[in-house]
């Protein structure tokens, strides 16, 4: 149904816009916005959002959008879904904070069960909680040293984990995350990460890579780190900050198999393409892997902030009390919102994210040959990506018509965001139904169509 003035919110699912975006209320926002906040945020679009109900937000003015971004691919089960909400109301006004770091409440191991069960591997596993997504890296990065004695890491060039010193050490996805910021940790090496579109070997999505794993063998650990000085392997199975960009399965498999070689742990950042964006709890199980350590964040509460690493125990179990804690991770609000968002994803989501992801590749399968700024489609799942392309033969990036796409989006009432240098990324929360992809699909090639005049 879309939004009329008279509807409301909760029984809308497409948008509808009544003003000139921004709108007078919006504007007011944006002028305070700009006096006094933070000036290093990097908003699209001037969208001030005021309430938000399944995939749909509605913003100061009464305009309502079809959220495609889903606060960074974070509300998983949409915005305010009743039983989060209800879950976050319950707890609130029973016990907001206690600290898990000195004292016990029966909700933390209870999520630490129900979370652990879902990461693969027969080992027992434990979990500490966070407040972020960027916290969870820093604390895997910690425990890797700790667990192993050893210093050393190896990341992935476009990657990003996050923006405290640690996690952005690891961090190589945009050089303006880095840039003025000095000496960050010592001790960390890039490698390239496969991408099956750039690759410069001519491989297929299922076997680009081979060479960057030789690289890693023969030369990083041949005349950069000796492998047993290297605490851990980071990366992302799917890159999200970088672009949508897959590994193959190939690659997550070899990479493990290098870990296990030289006693490595292998650590799996799915803070963003976790929680069933892709069809299943984790990105990384399509590869059937087993991480020694895996970070999440962002879905796993709907919004309220909470992130996590999991480990197995026998690493987990080597740190001993008071070697790392924190005041507000795993709160027992945000637990409670997560406790009910996983109860969702498992129960609907999780299907609803792969059968939707079937459905909007499927739509989107010629779109390579129906547009020619559209180099490349890709993803899993609700987490997709769509290079845009100055020239399919040259493959120049094209960021300027990238975001001419996301910008004329908004104009139509569709949220996206941009991902990586040229690519626009789909995010969309996992409860989206057909006539909502149908809808984005349709505003997106309108988009795509306008921006292509440009080339
Ligand atoms: C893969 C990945 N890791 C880590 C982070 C950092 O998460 P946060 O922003 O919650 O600190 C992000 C955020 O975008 C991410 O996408």
């Amino acid at each position: 149904m879309i939004a009329t003035p008279e509807t409301k919110l909760n029984d809308t699912k497409l948008p509808r816009l009544l003003t000139q975006l921004p709108g007078p209320k919006a504007k007011q926002v944006l002028e305070q916005d700009t006096k006094y906040m933070s000036p290093s945020f990097t908003r699209d679009y001037p969208l001030v959002a005021k309430r938000g109900h399944g995939a749909v937000v509605e913003d100061v003015d009464g305009n309502t959008f079809l959220d495609f971004a889903a606060g960074i691919a974070v509300c998983s089960t949409g915005h305010c879904h009743p039983k989060v909400v209800e879950a976050i109301q319950k707890q609130a006004a029973e016990l907001i904070h206690m600290s898990g770091t000195d004292f016990y409440y029966e909700s933390l191991p209870q999520l630490a069960e129900k979370l652990v069960n879902t990461v693969p591997g027969a080992d027992p596993k434990k979990a500490f909680f966070t407040n972020s997504g960027t916290e969870a890296i820093e604390g895997a990065m910690k425990l890797a040293r700790y667990a192993t004695k050893r210093d050393k890491f190896i990341a992935f060039y476009g990657c990003f984990h996050g923006r405290t010193m640690g996690a952005l050490s690891l961090t190589a996805s945009k050089s303006t995350q880095r840039k003025g910021f000095g000496a960050l940790l010592a001790g960390v090496e890039h490698i390239p990460y496969p991408n099956a579109y750039r690759c410069a070997h001519d491989h297929t999505a299922e076997t680009c890579g081979a060479e960057i794993l030789e690289t890693l063998e023969r030369q990083v650990f041949k005349r950069l780190f000796d492998p047993e000085e290297v605490a851990a392997i980071v990366i992302e199975p799917i890159q999200g900050e970088g672009g949508y960009v897959t590994a193959p399965k190939f690659f997550l498999q070899e990479l493990q198999r290098i870990c296990r070689q030289h006693g490595i742990l292998f650590i799996l950042d799915e803070v963003q393409s976790g929680m069933g964006r892709t069809g299943k709890w984790w990105a990384s199980e399509h590869a059937g892997v087993e991480p020694d350590i895996l970070c999440s964040a962002k879905g796993i509460a709907s919004g309220m902030p909470l992130g996590a690493f999991v480990a197995r125990s026998r690493i987990m179990n080597t740190w001993k009390p008071g070697s790392h804690g924190t005041t507000f991770g795993g709160n027992p609000v945000c637990v409670a919102a997560a406790l009910a968002t996983m109860d969702l994803i498992g129960s609907e989501y999780k299907e609803n994210a792969r059968r939707m992801g079937d459905y909007l590749f499927a739509k989107m399968a010629d779109w390579t040959k129906e547009f020619k700024i559209v180099g490349d489609v890709r993803g899993r799942g609700l987490m997709i990506g769509i290079e845009i392309v100055r020239d399919q033969r040259t493959k120049e990036e094209a960021p300027d018509l990238r975001n001419a796409i996301v910008d004329a989006a908004f104009h139509k009432g569709l949220l996206i965001l941009g991902a990586g240098a040229n690519t626009v990324r789909l995010s969309p929360p996992l409860l989206i139904d057909e006539e909502q992809a149908d809808f984005a699909l349709r505003i997106l090639e309108e988009c795509i169509t306008k921006a292509q005049k440009k080339a």
